[in-house]
């Protein structure tokens, strides 16, 4: 293929080669069926014992759940699903700005898994990004969509010369744009309340306007923010549905880490023949997947079957990482899933990870070794973390390497 992404604006008639599996890796969707009973928790409940209760089960069970009155908006979960799309259909030079495949990027722009170690790849492109602490991480983020996030004082007015419809502004002529609007800027002191709409090509039509509130241009940072308040909360539960202190987990975990990988499917032309990402837990200690409200794809191993997780509108799975697994010597289980694509519409998900700080020791919690074996020894996240990538997605379950 000529792109090194899939999200080229052209639809693909035929599915290359080396994203075929082989008969018995196929994902063989019409044996799938749908996941009936879903947990879903309901995080607005008031009685915190039940609530506790329902995850410890799902944990357990099924190593994931979905929740409900999450305390994230709508409109949050909304505008972030449309800047996933609207990511994805940038052009394609825009977007190879920021293509990698060496997954140590802070942020980058990649496809399938593990490109350089795969032998057959997954129809998915994926902007991978980290988000905390997030003034470390923002600057580097893309500067397209403009909402994306605000653009700070030392970043241009815009790294793309191209007007709101996709034509070029010749270079000189966007750079002049840039010096009037920093002057502006500067000369008004009006820094993030004002935008321009739309950069175009005559000084008549760069508009000023008035904009109500700057966090309409701050998308992603926000979403990051309310994504993490979760995961504290749901981590919170978790270490009490062991048994553990509340603050037990986070503790163990350190100053933790949070990544993002905002998945972007396009329409396949063979749906049966390759995945979107195959069978894998996550690395990490908890997901948090914001799923297309439109089109289903995740998948989930139970019982040695593979079920479909449709989405639930307004609700979030989680699901439980390996770390998580380790801490509570193998009781709550890293599920595996998996993501399919489909043949007429392309989908997007955005996962929010939890990692444990570098450093942070990560083994079985004491008082859930008192009466059974250790399972695992204790390992730190940066050991767990190399180990994972330097692998692919199809081998064994990378927990396995660290039993004692
Ligand atoms: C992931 C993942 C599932 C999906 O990004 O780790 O499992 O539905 N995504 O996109
Ligand atoms: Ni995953």
């Amino acid at each position: 293929m000529a792109s090194k992404v899939l999200s080229t604006g052209i639809p693909h008639s035929v599915l290359p080669e080396n994203y075929v599996r082989p008969e018995s890796e196929r994902p063989k969707l019409s044996e799938v069926t749908n996941c009936e009973n879903v947990p879903i928790v309901d995080l607005g409940c008031t009685d915190k014992n039940r609530v506790i209760q329902q995850i410890g089960d799902a944990c357990r069970n099924f190593g994931f759940f979905q929740v409900i009155n999450h305390g994230i908006s709508v409109e949050s979960t909304e505008r972030m699903l449309e800047m996933a799309n609207e990511f994805f259909d940038l052009p394609l030079e825009e977007k190879m700005k920021y293509y990698s495949d060496d997954p140590s990027k802070t942020l980058r722009l990649s496809t399938s898994f593990n490109v350089k170690k795969e032998t057959v790849h997954n129809w998915r492109d994926y902007l991978r990004l980290h988000c905390y602490p997030l003034d470390k991480f923002v600057h580097e983020w893309p500067s397209h969509p403009s909402s994306f996030k605000v653009q700070s004082k030392s970043d241009p007015i815009s790294t793309s010369p191209t007007d709101t419809h996709g034509s070029k502004i010749s270079t000189g002529t966007h750079h002049r744009y840039s010096k009037l609007f920093a002057w502006l800027m500067n000369s008004v002191n009006l820094e993030r309340s004002f935008v321009v709409l739309p950069l175009k090509r005559s000084i008549k039509e760069v508009v000023l306007m008035p904009d109500s509130c700057s966090c309409d241009r701050d998308v992603v940072s926000k979403y990051c923010r309310e994504a993490r308040q979760l995961g504290f909360r749901l981590l919170e539960a978790i270490s009490e549905s062991l048994g553990l202190e509340g603050d037990y987990i986070e503790k163990v975990l350190g100053e933790q880490g949070q990544h993002m990988a905002v998945n972007f499917y396009p329409p396949c032309p063979e749906p049966e023949l390759t995945y979107g990402l195959p069978g894998h837990t996550d690395p990490n200690a908890l997901t948090i997947l914001l799923q297309d409200q439109q089109v289903a794809g995740l998948q989930v191993l139970k019982d040695g079957k593979w079920l479909a997780v449709n989405p639930h509108p307004n609700a979030f799975v989680v699901n439980i990482g390996d770390q998580l697994q380790a801490l509570s010597n193998g009781m709550y289980r890293s599920v595996w899933h998996r993501a399919v694509v489909n043949s007429t519409k392309s989908r997007v998900s955005v996962a929010s990870f939890l990692c444990p700080c570098d450093n942070a020791i990560i083994g079985p919690a004491k008082a859930l070794t008192d009466r059974s074996a250790t399972v695992y020894r204790s390992f730190t996240y940066d050991e767990y973390y190399k180990k994972f990538w330097s692998r692919t997605l199809d081998q064994e379950h990378c927990l396995e390497l660290f039993k004692n």
